[in-house]
Formats: structure tokens, C-alpha cells, sequence
């Protein structure tokens, strides 16, 4: 039976025709305790879900519904090392990367050996083919290769180490990567091939191209050695294109892409923040698995923010949902949450093979307050759509700097204040209005929205937070009953474009393409 069919879900749908006139103003006046009775409060962190759209009865309906999914029972599964990755018959293992003196021998070997490699560097023992120290490490990579490193890097600034400095490139435009060879020197560069595969055009092309741009420089072949460092699944690949083995840091077919910042793919973050730090957020995301494994499902802030998701997503109609941190630091969260979110949980084929009947993974967007507020809160104020908000607030500034936090924070509250409570007509009179302007002045309110208030923006507090997100994705995957661990939507393109870069290089026959492709790589090609 589908979990739509069940007398759980079909009692959370009632319900929900019963909430949806409501008005958070009404569940506020109504309960004057709702902050503490819709918060939770764990290892430092505090989640506010008083302003969603729910009542006690909601999270009842919502706790049933979880239940009949088997939640627990898929947690067990994964705990477990069960293949529930089904359509790349793979374990789904990252828990275990982060797992301190419990993760497998395996694991503990790759990181004492991403330790030493970090620490040769830092001490400058690690040298480059003229012999001076390595000042900058350029990581290539792209998706899950690329943009858990470089959000967690630009996240922990503040704990930056001195004298060296980590860059990312992604892109397979060249726009990406040669203003930054412009400014190196390849005597102090080294690059890390991030690839799980190693087969994605665009890390391979731009591997190439910094490949090229060393060996100019060194005139010798056995400055890769020196210079390139590859993190890979793929021990054969890695050798094929030049990187001894000595020179591999390896991880597992069972670490999806997304879920790999815990991996040998945190190396360039390791290298940025130092491996003191780097164990710490290891420390922070293994806090919060054991927090979803063992916390009761009242208590358990992953189910709660999944739940939530899918009340507003599956019963209050809402198709995207925004990612708003308060912190300058965590610009690039949303982008990194969109990959985990969207690639996991943006699939309409559930784990029988069945159409989906219900919406999946909403459009996930965002940006970093307050800029945000300065451009596209209109729409989020008075566009007329139902769109639920994650808030993002530090108790702490990362760069403190006399009036800058506190205006930061007050900002945050605001917005979540006035999306829920709006402005009313009666309000927007009693301001002194005049009649013609008041119906522009009006704020619906009622959007819901949860916020996240973390002591400061630390290693540990990182790990909780990216921890937090990665098992909400999880919990979603098993309440839609999809597989968030497979992307096969990505493959068809990819297809296509190994297609068409001869078409693009020559002259070579376009008719198998249908019109508008042909006559766009007519007017491309040259
Ligand atoms: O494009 C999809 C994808 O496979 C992602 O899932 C992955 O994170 C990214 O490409 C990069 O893949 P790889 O690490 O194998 O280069």
C-alpha cells in the first residue's frame, strides 16, 4: 500500500482542510506558550518551528505518518549497510566516514593519511619541482567534487590557516580557470583532481588544461608527482591520467557525491582550515547522527525539519522553498543544499518503479541575508505564493565589528515576524494611509518559516548543520518512498553533449538532431 493510501496520511489530509484557513496570528493568540511548545532545543542549537502552520494535532498527524513510512526501519536499513541505493545496488554509508574511533579501518587510513598529507604542507615540508614551499591549492572538481569544500571553506573563514590559500574551480569554461592560472605560480601551486568517477568532462578537461600550464613551467614530467593529487573511487583512472598511486587519497562507491564532504574530498578544506579543525566538524556531523539515530521522533530536529517540509510541500500546496542564512559566511549554503536536496529528492519514480502521486522535492533557493531582503522578499512578502523559509541566525558573529551583528540579527527576525504576521488592512489605516496607497500597503502574512539559531559558525556547529540536512533529505526520500541516493537524471545530458562536441568541432552531419538543435550549432560552430 502506498503510503498516500494509508489511513495515516488520508487523516493528515483532512486535517490539513481544516488548517489551511488558519492564520499563524490565530495559532499564536490562541497558544501564548507557542514558542516553547514548537521548539526544540539540542546540543546547543535551537529550532523554532513556531512559525509553520501547525498545531499540536499537526505533529501528531505528522508523527503517524512517519511511522507508517517506517522511518525507523529504513534508518536501520542504512545503519546497517543494506543496498538501499536499489538502482546502483550500493550501500549508502557516509555516517561512516564521520564516525571517529567506530569508522571502519579503512576510513581511519585514508584520513590519517589526509592528515599527514595536511600537515606536510602546512609545515612546509611538503615542497613543489623548484623547491619552495606550496602557498596555493586549487581544487578541481564539479557537484559534489567541488561544492561542499568550497562552501565549508568560505563558511569557516574565520578559521582560516595562514600562508596558504585554497581556490576552487568547477566550471568547464575556461572563464573559470585561467584568470586563476593567471595569477599562480606553478612553482607553489598544487592541484587535487576531486572526481568520484573520474570520468566528468568538465574536471578532466580543466585537469588537463592545469596539467598543461605545470608542465610548461617545469619542462619535467615528474612535476605532476609533485604538483597533482587526486581524490577518486577510481584507482585506475587516477593512474591512467598520470597521478601515482601514492599520490590517491580513495573513497567508496557507498559515499554519494553530495554526501561526501566527510570523505577524502574535504582534503582542500582540511588544507584550508587545518586538520585540528577539520576533525572537529567530522566531530559535529557525528554529534548530529547520533542525535536522528537515538533522539524520540518528538525531539529529533532532521524528522522534524522533513516533516515540516513535507507538510507544507504536500498538504499546503508549496512547490519551492527558500534557504535565507544570516551570515555573509554561509553565502553559498543555498547552493550546496540544492544539490543535496534537489538531486536527491527531485524524482517522480518511487522506489517500486510507480509514478509518483504526490509532489516531491520543492525548487530550493536562496541567498544570504539581509541581501536578500533588497531584492527578492517582495515577491516572498506579496507575491501570492506559498513559500516556507529556513532562517539561518549565529548568536555569535564570525567577524565581529561594533553594530554590524546585531543589525544583522535584527533584520533576520524581522523578516520572520512580518512574513508571518504581515499587515493588515486595519493596521495599514490605522498608519494613516491614504485609501488610494492602502491595498499596496496590505502584507498577507501567514508564510511559514523555521529558524535556526546556532551558537556561532564553528567546525562542529557546521557539521551539525550540513548533518541536520543531509538526514531531512533522508527522511524525505523514505516519506516519498524515492531514492535520494541515485541521480539518474543528470545522465541524458551528459549523453547528448558527448554527442555533440564533434558535431560542435567540424562539420559533421547534424540531421539526426532535431531543428533547433541543428540550427543552433550552425550558428556556434565554427
Ligand atoms: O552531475 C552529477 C554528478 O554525478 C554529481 O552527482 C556529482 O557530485 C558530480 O556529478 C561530480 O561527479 P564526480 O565526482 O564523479 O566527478
Amino acid at each position: 500500500m502506498k503510503l498516500i493510501e494509508t489511513p495515516s496520511w488520508q487523516a493528515l489530509a483532512a486535517h490539513a482542510a481544516a488548517m489551511q484557513p488558519q492564520h499563524l496570528r490565530q495559532l499564536f493568540a490562541a497558544d501564548p506558550d507557542r514558542f516553547r511548545h514548537f521548539s526544540i532545543r539540542h546540543d546547543g542549537l535551537l529550532l523554532d518551528f513556531s512559525k509553520q502552520r501547525v498545531n499540536a494535532e499537526t505533529l501528531r498527524l505528522l508523527h503517524a505518518v512517519a511511522q507508517a513510512a517506517d522511518i525507523d526501519g529504513w534508518k536501520q536499513k542504512m545503519l546497517a549497510g543494506e543496498t538501499i541505493n536499489h538502482t546502483e545496488k550500493r550501500a549508502v554509508r557516509h555516517m561512516a566516514l564521520r564516525a571517529g574511533e567506530q569508522a571502519p579501518a579503512e576510513v581511519k587510513a585514508v584520513l590519517e593519511r589526509m592528515q599527514r598529507f595536511c600537515e606536510s604542507v602546512h609545515s612546509g615540508q611538503k615542497r613543489g619541482f623548484s623547491g619552495e614551499r606550496i602557498t596555493d591549492v586549487v581544487n578541481i572538481g564539479i557537484g559534489g567534487s567541488d561544492l561542499g569544500p568550497r562552501m565549508a571553506t568560505e563558511a569557516l573563514a574565520a578559521h582560516q590557516q595562514p600562508n596558504i590559500a585554497v581556490h576552487f574551480i568547477a566550471n568547464v569554461d575556461g572563464a573559470d580557470i585561467a584568470p586563476l592560472l593567471a595569477r599562480l605560480n606553478p612553482r607553489t601551486t598544487l592541484f587535487i583532481v576531486a572526481s568520484k568517477t573520474f570520468t566528468t568532462q568538465e574536471t578532466l578537461t580543466n585537469a588537463q588544461t592545469a596539467r598543461t600550464w605545470l608542465l610548461a613551467a617545469s619542462g619535467k614530467e615528474s612535476s605532476i608527482a609533485e604538483h597533482f593529487v587526486a581524490i577518486s573511487t577510481n584507482l585506475e583512472l587516477t593512474q591512467a591520467f598520470g597521478i601515482a598511486p601514492d599520490n590517491v587519497f580513495e573513497f567508496w562507491n557507498w559515499v554519494g557525491g553530495r554526501f561526501s564532504l566527510w570523505s577524502a574530498i574535504g582534503l582542500s578544506l582540511a588544507l584550508a582550515i587545518g586538520w585540528q579543525q577539520f576533525a572537529k566538524l567530522l566531530a559535529g556531523a557525528h554529534a548530529m547522527d547520533q542525535h536522528f539515530i537515538n533522539a524520540p521522533a518528538s525531539n529529533n530536529l532532521p524528522l522534524t525539519l522533513a516533516l515540516l517540509s513535507l507538510w507544507n510541500i504536500d498538504f499546503l500546496g508549496a512547490s519551492t522553498a527558500a534557504m535565507l542564512p544570516y551570515s555573509q559566511s554561509l553565502a553559498l549554503l543555498p547552493a550546496y543544499l540544492q544539490q543535496l536536496e534537489m538531486e536527491s529528492n527531485g524524482k517522480q519514480t518511487d522506489r517500486d518503479g510507480d509514478p509518483l502521486k504526490l509532489a516531491s522535492c520543492p525548487i530550493l533557493w536562496g541567498e544570504a541575508g539581509t541581501n536578500g531582503q533588497h531584492s527578492f522578499y517582495q515577491l516572498l512578502h506579496q507575491g501570492g505564493r506559498i513559500i516556507p523559509c529556513d532562517f539561518i541566525a549565529l548568536r555569535e558573529a564570525d567577524f565581529p565589528l561594533p553594530g554590524h551583528h546585531v543589525a544583522l540579527l535584527a533584520n533576520c527576525l524581522a523578516q520572520s515576524a512580518a512574513l508571518a504576521f504581515g499587515q493588515t488592512a486595519d493596521e495599514v489605516q490605522a498608519a494613516g494611509v491614504p485609501e488610494a496607497l492602502a491595498p499596496y500597503k496590505v502584507f498577507p502574512g501567514n508564510q511559514p518559516s523555521t529558524t535556526l539559531v546556532m551558537p556561532a559558525l564553528t567546525p562542529y556547529t557546521l557539521g551539525q548543520l550540513l548533518a541536520l540536512y543531509e538526514h531531512k533529505v533522508f527522511c524525505l526520500g523514505v516519506l516519498w518512498n524515492i531514492n535520494s541516493f541515485d541521480q539518474w537524471g543528470v545522465e541524458l545530458g551528459k549523453q547528448l553533449a558527448t554527442q555533440l562536441t564533434p558535431l560542435l568541432e567540424g562539420e559533421a552531419d547534424t540531421t539526426a538532431f532535431d531543428s533547433s538543435t541543428q540550427g543552433l550549432i550552425a550558428a556556434l560552430r565554427h
